[in-house]
């Protein structure tokens, strides 16, 4: 882990900031050219090998491992899924909510899916309540505390919610949460790779995420974190026979899930995800999260304050402590904005009513002067 990396080298992996300045990482993040390799390697080993199971096996043991290293969790506590969402439904289909604790807390900073799914156990006794977010666009710890009870199963949270880039007290939540016995499932997709992240420290019980965004990888693979303390306790019933505790035993007279976090698997591993995961993860943690976090950090503080100063209203707290990569800006027509945006070769996304700048630590001061020149040559469109 490098504690100054070479910033300009580690932009010079990603062939589209060439043309592009490129501020959707919450959306996608850039492919690299060591990702490119491990894609084209998948297409060569197919092409020579033609099968090679126990190759792929070890490529997703290695995925494995790769995000327990930069959740500090353990490999047994991993489980390598085929996005977000199936985790949480792995997850979901192992709580039972046929006894009194029946409720789940989900905060109203949450992606569509933690929420969704959460409505979905409701066919199986689940309650759902919402902790609605303040004018300054977080969750107060308040709303937490009116909600959390004895009833409570489960809160589902997000690390940095995908909107406007929000970070929730995650320490404050997970307190009163263990406090009044209930678990806590964090959602740090927009986050991993973006900012440093102990699962231990934090005190989560579960976490989800992805590798499309900020850890460089693709779509269509994600991870669930599981404490250990709680793996031997939760059998799910969403499954398969990569849930088994002995995959290769093919016993179709009984579910044998695995003693570790994969019994939250399902099916075959998502294969050519795992060689674009791996490399992008390892690229991550080469250049070292702490050193990317404060990267983004400063990237972005120096992107709010020069938004502010150009006359945009941001729906972003400024307070660092308070915001992960992304820096909201709101927008008459978030569309158009976006549109016109991408005309000039600055690709932003957006949401409701904010145009979404979402900054890696490959982005440097020419993308933030790009953005900053974008929206002021559009200034019809601010609100
Ligand atoms: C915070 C967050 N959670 C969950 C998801 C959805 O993940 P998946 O499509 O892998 O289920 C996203 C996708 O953008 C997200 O930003």
């Amino acid at each position: 882990m490098s504690s100054h990396p070479d910033w300009a080298a580690l932009r010079a992996l990603f062939p589209t900031l060439q043309h592009k300045a490129y501020l959707a990482s919450g959306s996608y993040g850039l492919l690299a050219k060591p990702v490119e390799a491990a894609l084209r390697l998948y297409l060569h080993d197919r092409l020579e090998k033609g099968v090679d199971w126990g190759g792929w096996g070890e490529r997703q043991e290695a995925v494995r491992e790769a995000v327990a290293g930069l959740l500090n969790a353990d490999a047994d506590e991993i489980a390598v899924t085929t996005s977000a969402s199936a985790g949480i439904n792995s997850l979901a289909s192992s709580l039972d909510f046929s006894d009194p604790r029946n409720k789940v807390v989900v905060s109203n900073l949450e992606f569509p899916t933690g929420a969704q799914i959460w409505h979905a156990q409701t066919s199986r006794g689940a309650v759902v309540e919402h902790a609605p977010e303040a004018a300054d666009g977080t969750v107060p710890l308040e709303q937490f505390e009116r909600l959390i009870d004895a009833r409570t199963k489960l809160v589902q949270i997000t690390h940095v919610c995908y909107r406007n880039g929000a970070k929730i007290d995650v320490p404050g939540v997970v307190r009163l949460a263990h406090e009044r016995g209930a678990l806590v499932l964090l959602d740090c997709f927009q986050s991993v790779g973006a900012v440093d992240i102990d699962v231990g420290a934090l005190g989560v019980d579960f976490a989800v995420g992805g590798m499309l965004k900020y850890l460089l990888g693709t779509a269509g693979i994600g991870f669930l974190y599981v404490a250990r303390r709680h793996i031997a306790a939760l059998t799910p019933t969403v499954s398969g026979w990569f849930a088994q505790a002995d995959i290769a035993a093919m016993d179709i007279f009984a579910n044998t899930p695995s003693p570790t976090a994969r019994r939250f698997e399902t099916g075959t591993p998502p294969v050519p995800n795992c060689y674009a995961a791996e490399a992008g993860i390892g690229l991550i943690r080469e250049t070292g999260v702490l050193a990317i976090e404060a990267r983004i950090r400063e990237l972005t503080g120096e992107a709010m304050d020069r938004l502010t100063a150009a006359g945009c209203t941001l729906a972003t707290p400024r307070d660092d402590a308070r915001r992960g990569p992304q820096v909201a800006i709101r927008s008459k027509d978030a569309a158009a904005m976006t549109e016109r945006l991408a005309a000039r070769g600055v690709v932003v996304s957006w949401r409701e009513d904010k145009v979404r700048a979402m900054f890696h630590a490959y982005n440097n001061g020419a993308d933030i002067d790009a953005l900053v020149e974008g929206l002021a040559a559009n200034r019809d469109l601010l609100a």
